[in-house]
């Protein structure tokens, strides 16, 4: 999606206002200025735009600072929120910026994983969204964070997850966000992708691009268990 799409039409629309209205995406989070940072919203949203009619619960694996929260406080009104980080100094200074910009919020709940949000979360979400979260670690990581949220797609719910698939498993640049095995940018291949559904049940289908700069195309997929 771009500023052109058709798409972008339907999602540039802003129906309510924010229940935080001062709300600032910052640079730790990536795609700062706008409208980058609303049309990678709408693009991952777009994605499982069929499940977004009437009441829905999202859970938003690697929030960052709620963007996406803010984004679709502005379009919807019936749905509940969870937003989950990494323990760790970054994914915890980030729940804490999230819950004092949304605390007036009640559809809106953050916190780190391993703790009981994680659990009622993943006990009721229907869309999962993983935002430049899988570009960021290698594939044993990933299937970690799948397997957690599996009960979800299991349910017949979707994972929505970006992605830099190229033509080869690369790496660049490690600590990133304070861990080890977080990295400046991933790549995957397109096998590796469909390896990590077969080992899993699962499909995968793409559905949106987004160009967040040179080189830096996310190929936006969509997770369902296998019929
Ligand atoms: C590029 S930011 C994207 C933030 C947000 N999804 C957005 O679109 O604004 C990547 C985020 O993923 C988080 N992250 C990295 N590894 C993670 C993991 N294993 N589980 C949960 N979050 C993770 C980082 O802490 C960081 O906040």
């Amino acid at each position: 999606m771009n500023a052109q799409s058709e798409t972008w039409k339907f999602w540039s629309n802003q129906t309510y206002a924010s229940s935080c209205p001062s709300y600032c995406v910052g640079h730790a989070d990536g795609t700062p200025a706008e409208p980058g940072s609303s049309i990678w919203c709408a693009s991952l949203l777009e994605s499982a735009r069929d499940r977004l009619s009437g009441p829905f619960v999202i859970l938003d694996w690697g929030c960052g600072d709620g963007r996406l929260l803010d984004f679709m406080t502005r379009r919807f009104k019936e749905f509940e929120y969870y937003g989950i980080e990494r323990p760790g100094e970054h994914g915890s200074s980030r729940i804490v910026q999230a819950r004092a910009s949304f605390a007036s919020d009640p559809r809106a709940k953050f916190d780190v994983y391993d703790t009981p949000l994680e659990k009622e979360a993943v006990g009721r979400a229907g869309i999962v969204v993983m935002g430049s979260v899988a570009t960021h670690i290698p594939i044993p990581m990933f299937e970690i964070l799948l397997s957690r949220i599996l009960p979800v797609l299991e349910r017949g719910g979707v994972l929505i997850s970006s992605f830099f698939i190229r033509d080869r498993y690369a790496f660049q640049n490690g600590t990133c966000y304070g861990h080890d095995d977080c990295y400046r940018w991933v790549s995957y291949t397109q096998e590796q992708v469909d390896g990590i559904c077969q080992k899993m049940g699962l499909s995968a289908e793409q559905k949106e691009l987004f160009d967040a700069g040179p080189g830096c195309i996310h190929q936006i997929l969509r997770f369902q268990k296998k019929q």
